[in-house]
């Protein structure tokens, strides 16, 4: 019987694949959510795939007494992933005590309780964004971490600060640092997939909503970069490969194979494709055709960042390797599906 895995944030987007792929390998999973970006029925989802219905715990764990008794409701949980973090860019800018204290709060009180309850080891969900406009691409675990350009961004870099200190100050724990590139896709049975909250702001769903004729057009930010065709470039990384990423960093560190007590890996494939290249790819996948125009840059925009992951695929094995029209056809299909359950 493999241990308990606690999940905060498991009914979110990669938190939801991530659980599946965890049930998979036979870990017992308890999620902690307080469903403010998230709906319950995705506990339904991670049922049809996975045959297992988690455990759930409609808590905020910004409310310590909340995961303090969740770690006496549910003994043994000797790892932590950690997706619970609001993450809308634009929205830290206009709330930026909401992100703060939400995406701080929650890993503090994780820590914390770690301590207490001889939890071994904590998944960090990072990001790219931490390298800001890098100097040179594709970017390595190395490459220099920029000043963060927006709360959001600088609650990642925070919280690895958070977690290197409270490791080196003599915390019992191991902790890996994942840093994503762009989560894209859903998982292929369409069962869960990236719900967006209105009008959605990341390409991928204004995309197939576009598609869908949702929205009228999908507005390219930029054509005048220094690119290839001229549009931003960024790393799109499949979100079931991205969950199967955290599955081994659990078990590395629960089998005592982490080489450091905190370890840092770019979770990317190491191609860069352009939103003209993204769109090209996904009505060659689909057939489908995306309404777009080129519209004005949008502020605060990286001009290019991919990631160099020989890290990720020598150290833990793990490549991602989903072809991306194969990810756009998983995104598209859960777009139908959306459609058919009149969710959107
Ligand atoms: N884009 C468009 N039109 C849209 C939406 C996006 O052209 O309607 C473009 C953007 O300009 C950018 C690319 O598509 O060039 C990707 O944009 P996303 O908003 O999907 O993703 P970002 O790269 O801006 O942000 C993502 C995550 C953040 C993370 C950041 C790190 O959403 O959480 O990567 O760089 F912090």
């Amino acid at each position: 019987m493999k241990p308990r895995i606690l999940v905060t944030g498991g009914t979110g987007y990669i938190g939801s694949h991530t659980v599946v792929e965890l049930q998979k390998a036979g870990y017992p999973v308890v999620i902690i959510d307080n469903l403010s970006n998230s709906n319950v029925k995705v506990l339904d989802g991670i049922e049809r795939i996975s045959g297992i219905r988690p455990d759930f715990v409609e808590a905020d764990c910004t409310d310590i007494a909340a995961v303090r008794k969740l770690f006496n409701d549910y003994p043994g949980i000797k790892g932590i992933i950690n997706f619970a973090a609001s993450k809308a860019v634009g929205e830290s800018m206009q709330k930026p005590l909401l992100y703060y204290r939400n995406n701080l709060n929650t890993l503090m009180n994780l820590l914390e309780v770690m301590g207490e309850k001889e939890v071994e080891g904590i998944v960090f969900s990072s990001s790219c964004t931490v390298y800001g406009e890098p100097d040179v691409n594709p970017v390595t675990e190395e490459s220099p971490i920029k000043k963060a350009t927006s709360p959001y961004g600088n609650t990642k870099q925070i919280s690895e600060e958070i977690i290197t200190d409270v490791i080196n100050s003599g915390a019992p724990f191991k902790s890996i640092l994942l840093r994503y590139f762009n989560p894209v896709g859903a998982h292929p049975s369409a069962e869960i997939g990236e719900l967006p909250n209105g009008v959605p702001q990341n390409l991928v769903p204004y995309l197939t909503q576009a598609a869908m004729g949702i929205r009228k057009e999908l507005s390219v930010f930029g054509d005048d970069y220094n690119t290839p065709d001229g549009s931003c470039i960024r790393d799109y990384i499949d979100v079931v490969d991205l969950a199967k990423a955290h599955v081994i960093a659990i078990e590395r560190m629960l089998d005592n194979k982490s080489e450091e007590q905190i370890e840092v890996f770019n979770l990317g494939t190491g191609n860069g494709v352009s939103v003209l290249g993204l769109i090209n790819a996904f009505e060659k996948a689909t057939g489908v055709k995306v309404p777009h125009k080129i519209a004005p840059r949008r502020a605060g925009d990286i001009e290019k960042v991919w990631a160099n992951p020989a890290r990720a695929n020598n150290v833990l094995g793990w490549v991602a390797d989903t072809p991306i029209e194969e990810t756009m056809r998983n995104a598209w299909a859960w777009q139908m599906k959306l459609r058919e359950r009149g969710i959107m």
